[in-house]
């Protein structure tokens, strides 16, 4: 079975596949809503989520379909012990596919290799989260277009799953990318590695002012609090790299403004109003895209 562990793993035809469909399903969400009647996705998250627990559970609902949720850590038998390896054995018997989010970098790929159905990646650790990745490009072709495309991607690109998604994903468009960060969080050097490996030059910042006119899309994450090894250094960091409307006066009129969500703070509501703002429709488009990728996955009558 076809898991889903890293955007790497994603081609451009894949990815295109997945974007056509979730915009056919976009556009015509009741001819599918009994496209998969009786399947059941398990639901395995070990860390706190609301849009991408949610949007699956939806996503799954949606093509009429259902979901069985582990439920939190600790209400599970997590809590006496039981490691991963054998949970997603078990669960792997009572569903058809899985969705497991995990603190630990790695472990959708661990458990990818105990269990027979198709399992989706929902975020390991600071590692990757592929699917955030297909609704951001959804997102991003619906206001701004893949190819001959500037993006500026700001905040914590080292512990961020989402960056490191986004980044390889983009290897497969024409696109510039440029990061914004403080040095302590800049992308992980195996990252800049991978990313010259498939020909992108990776051009890094440490103020957004120098590149922010150029932009068409300002990708902008969470400082990863959960993730510091010492919350001192998270203080220090704590509450840089923040846009308003102000801010946002040097832009392009074109710019779009994403993040992946939650924000805490490095997102006035004033840019919200704003015709830059994609940030709401950037999580509606976790349900459509997560049918479209249910569907390719779960096969049907086409066996695309
Ligand atoms: N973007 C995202 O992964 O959000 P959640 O943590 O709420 O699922």
């Amino acid at each position: 079975h076809d898991h889903l562990i890293t955007s790497k793993q994603l081609s451009r035809e894949d990815i295109e596949a997945v974007l056509d469909r979730a915009a056919e399903i976009d556009a015509d969400p009741a001819a599918v809503a009994q496209r998969h009647a009786g399947t059941l996705l398990g639901l395995l998250f070990f860390e706190p989520s609301t849009r991408t627990k949610m949007s699956f559970e939806t996503a799954m609902k949606r093509l009429g379909g259902d979901i069985v949720d582990m439920g939190s850590v600790e209400s599970s038998s997590v809590k006496k012990g039981e490691s991963l390896a054998d949970t997603v054995r078990v669960i792997d018997g009572y569903t058809d596919a899985l969705v497991l989010r995990h603190p630990r970098e790695g472990a959708a790929k661990m458990a990818s290799e105990f269990v027979d159905v198709p399992l989706l990646n929902a975020g390991d650790g600071a590692g990757h989260h592929p699917t955030q990745t297909l609704l951001d490009l959804y997102t991003i072709r619906e206001n701004a277009g893949l190819d001959d495309l500037t993006i500026g991607i700001m905040g914590d690109l080292k512990y961020g799953r989402t960056v490191h998604s986004l980044a390889y994903a983009l290897t497969n468009f024409d696109t510039q990318q440029h990061f914004i960060s403080p040095e302590s969080l800049q992308l992980p050097r195996e990252v800049v590695y991978d990313l010259h490996l498939e020909g992108t030059t990776v051009r890094e910042h440490e103020t957004l002012d120098e590149i922010l006119p150029s932009l068409d899309v300002l990708y902008v994450t969470r400082i990863q609090r959960e993730r510091f090894p010492d919350e001192n250094e998270y203080q220090q960091i704590a509450g840089q790299y923040q846009i308003d409307a102000a801010t946002l006066e040097a832009a392009s009129d074109d710019l779009t403004v994403m993040h992946p969500l939650p924000r805490v703070d490095e997102i006035a509501a004033d840019v919200d109003e704003t015709t830059h703002a994609a940030y709401f429709e950037q999580a509606h488009n976790g349900v459509p895209v997560r049918m479209a990728l249910l569907d390719l996955l779960l096969g049907g009558e086409t066996d695309e």
